[in-house]
């Protein structure tokens, strides 16, 4: 089967920086793929590709088939695509019930598909396992709970595929162990999910398949127990640690 999420050649420049070279990438549904290199190596930018918010020297991107490469963020996420940021982008000055409310009225807005936004959002919380904050304000928030309204946010848009970077930043241990069993759990529902993370023993535990990007190309592709092994990445990133 052809993967759901499929990034081919693509290029990205600033100024004289070549950050992305020729990068390949595929996200399967129902799998939680990884992204994982050291700091400055394009993961982000690889995210800002696929959603749409960074032009191209080159490149596709395609879902289920579909090119979506000239196409503006917004179009790209109704096609099923969303995702979380690095810097976080909540609503602050919300409760985590209306953030979440507000991308659930969103959804509704131009999928007309009949859902009920308050529905909606009471199911994710519940999901998320931030019942009882829903109605704290985010920015009185520990970052790590933010971070997990902010999926919040993303899941109420009901994506085939997920992008995740960071989300784990701010969990303590117990938080990244719910946490992963948060995102196996939204994997078998069959949302493809793609994670860009530090925490290499939550990306080794969770992700089936993962492609290591380093100096804005893919430097190695394969399972937890292939990176692991791999010499290339033991000394670009793995061994650094
Ligand atoms: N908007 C921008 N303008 C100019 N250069 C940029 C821009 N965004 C990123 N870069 C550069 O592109 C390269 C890749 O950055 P990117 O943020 O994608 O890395 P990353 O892998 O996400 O790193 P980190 O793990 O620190 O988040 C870096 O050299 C960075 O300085
Ligand atoms: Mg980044």
């Amino acid at each position: 089967m052809p993967p759901l999420l499929d990034v081919r050649g693509v290029n990205v420049h600033f100024g004289g920086n070549h950050a992305l070279r020729d990068v390949d990438l595929q996200v399967e549904a129902g799998r939680i793929t990884g992204l994982i290199g050291p700091n400055g190596a394009g993961k982000t930018t690889t995210f800002n590709v696929i959603t749409g918010l960074q032009e191209t020297t080159g490149g596709r991107v395609t879902l289920d088939g579909d090119d979506l490469t000239n196409l503006p963020p917004h179009k790209r996420a109704r096609k099923g695509i969303a995702r979380t940021f690095q810097r976080l982008e909540v609503f602050g000055s919300q409760t985590a019930y209306e953030n979440i409310l507000t991308s659930a009225e969103i959804h509704r807005g131009w999928a007309r598909d009949g859902s009920d936004p308050r529905a909606v959002a009471e199911e994710i919380l519940h999901r998320v396992g931030i019942r009882a904050v829903a109605g704290d304000r985010v920015d009185a928030m520990p970052t790590g709970l933010a971070r997990l309204v902010e999926l919040g946010r993303a899941l109420a848009q009901k994506p085939r595929v997920l992008l995740l970077d960071e989300p784990a930043s701010g969990l303590d241990d117990a938080e990244s162990e719910a946490f992963a069993d948060l995102l196996l759990e939204l994997a078998a529902t069959g949302t493809a999910i793609l994670m860009v993370e530090h925490d290499v023993a939550l990306v080794m535990k969770v992700c089936e398949w993962i492609h290591v990007l380093d100096f804005g190309a893919i430097l190695a592709v394969g399972t937890a127990a292939d990176i692991q092994q791999n010499q290339l990445v033991l000394d670009a990133y793995l061994g650094a640690a």
